[in-house]
């Protein structure tokens, strides 16, 4: 440690173990939450799998972010795979969760005591296996979820559904049910705005809706659970939860909580002003589309990313593709190598495809995405609804096309669309004249209209985390809490 760093633990007492889901949005969301911690002197070791800190460590820049939160040390854990075998951070994720579950509890149990750790902020997909060792060592035990509270919600309301008959999801034809026992979001969600995992043919090797089920449930029993959501966003679901668990801190928009604690936090001190310098990225950015961005019309650019995990078929690939070019409007498109479940070989490519992207287009491997969305040129986001993105777009009051992969997608875009009013929920549909339309309805003719939503929205969001906001109290009494678990 730098001498900075020395002086900071010299006055650490409370020492958190923060043990994120090995997977881009939630390591980078954890991540965000260890530099919220050590900004207030409270000491943390971040526990990634060997797997993950590898990537982490090539592409996420560990040395300025060591350099810039000094209390943070990492640690790594093996998650029971051989690297000839091991699944990825990619759609197998499930694979990885079911052998940490199983096999991680002597290595973790190793890592608290040594470490002497008064805390454990682990993510609820690893639930029994933290609360089992918290409880064993006498540690204090606070679960996080990088997901939205209505996608937990609905998780804890599976028993309820399977109850009332409501459950299980019948086949195709059985979509367009609506459901109504789930509390705080009745009436609102057909069988395909449930998380993908409700469904009999879900996409990916996820855990099954089962294992989700119980993990969630685990969370009821930790002492508090950390959300990266806002009071304004999600407050009737939240009001359900609440009667529930015993203590819940929402404290996001995470990434723009830190952005405006750390630049104050960096002025008090009298430092340059490095706030956005934590990025936590798993893959390699490539800084080039913001070049091409500069030179484009004001909000005339949708922006097209499907997160780190969605995978897609060369069909939907093109449909998707056609959609885009036919609708005219400017498009830069986030193609990461391995999303694309068949090969595409250039000579391959439609030449009217060819020629519209040369026009309009700008294709990249990995952008850095929340100043892409935050950028002026930026008009709409073609989106996967992964959460962290979601609240990106959020915050920069970009309007949203919602084409859900799996997971908490499902249910992020009905909100989207049907609460929020931020955009049109695309779901289930990959149809070229589709794509088409919806571009030029958020885009041209409902334009105005969800700018409007989207910049209301914004604001909520903002004031949510500056000083008197809820997220804000809320940080700030999490902080009291975690310090009080070194007394
Ligand atoms: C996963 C799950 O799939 C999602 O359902 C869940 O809500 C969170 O965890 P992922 O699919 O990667 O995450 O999506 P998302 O939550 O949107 O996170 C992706 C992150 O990668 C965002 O923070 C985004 O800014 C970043 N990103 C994405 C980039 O920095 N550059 C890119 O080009 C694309």
């Amino acid at each position: 440690a730098n001498m900075k760093g020395e002086e900071n633990l010299g006055a650490v007492v409370a020492h958190v173990l923060a043990f994120p889901c090995p997977a881009q949005g939630h390591v980078n969301s954890m991540l965000k939450v260890a530099a919220l911690l050590a900004l207030y002197d409270v000491r943390v070791t971040f526990l990634n799998t060997d797997y993950v800190h590898k990537r982490l460590a090539r592409f996420g820049d560990i040395d300025t972010l060591v350099a810039c939160y000094p209390t943070i040390q990492f640690k790594t854990i093996s998650d029971c795979f051989t690297e000839e075998e091991h699944p990825g951070i990619g759609d197998r994720i499930g694979d990885v969760l079911n052998s940490m579950n199983l096999h991680a509890k002597p290595l973790l149990r190793d890592i608290l005591v040594t470490e002497k750790v008064t805390c454990i902020i682990a993510d609820g997909v690893f639930g029994s296996l933290t609360n089992i060792l918290a409880r064993e060592l006498g540690i204090t035990i606070l679960h996080f979820r990088a997901v939205s509270a209505c996608s937990i919600w609905s998780y804890l309301c599976f028993p309820k559904l399977l109850e009332c008959n409501e459950l299980p999801i019948r086949g195709d034809e059985d979509m367009d049910r609506i459901i109504s026992n789930t509390p705080g979001m009745e009436n609102l969600l057909r069988c395909r705005d449930l998380p993908s995992m409700f469904r009999p043919n879900r996409k990916g090797r996820l855990m099954s809706i089962e294992s989700v089920v119980f993990q969630t449930q685990q969370s009821l029993q930790a002492d508090a659970f950390i959300l990266n959501t806002f009071e304004d966003l999600e407050i009737p679901v939240l009001s359900q939860m609440r009667l529930h668990f015993p203590k819940i801190f929402t404290i996001g928009p995470l990434h723009h909580h830190l952005s405006l604690r750390k630049s104050a936090a960096n002025k008090a001190a009298s430092l340059p002003n490095d706030a956005n310098s934590l990025k936590g990225n798993l893959f390699q950015v490539d800084r080039s589309c913001m070049v091409w961005l500069d030179a484009q019309p004001e909000r005339s650019v949708i922006y097209v990313s499907f997160g780190s995990v969605a995978l897609i078929t060369r069909e939907e690939l093109l449909e998707i593709w056609y959609g885009l070019v036919n609708s005219k409007k400017r498009f830069l498109w986030v193609m990461r190598p391995d999303m694309i479940t068949e090969k595409v070989g250039e000579d391959q490519i439609p030449v009217e495809l060819e020629e519209g992207t040369k026009d309009r287009g700008f294709v990249v491997e990995w952008t850095p995405q929340d100043e892409v969305l935050r950028h002026k040129a930026i008009g709409g986001f073609l989106t996967h609804s992964g959460w962290n993105s979601t609240l990106e777009s959020i915050v920069a009051g970009v309007p949203m096309i919602c084409w859900p992969y799996f997971a908490d997608q499902q249910i992020n875009s009905r909100f989207v669309s049907e609460v929020w009013k931020l955009g049109l929920d695309m779901k289930d549909v990959c149809d070229r004249n589709i794509v088409e339309k919806i571009v030029n309805d958020l885009m041209v003719h409902r334009k105005e209209e969800f700018l409007k939503s989207a910049q209301k929205m914004a604001t909520l969001a903002h004031n949510s985390v500056i000083e008197g906001g809820s997220s804000y109290s809320n940080l700030d009494d999490l902080i009291h809490y975690i310090k009080s678990t070194a007394l």
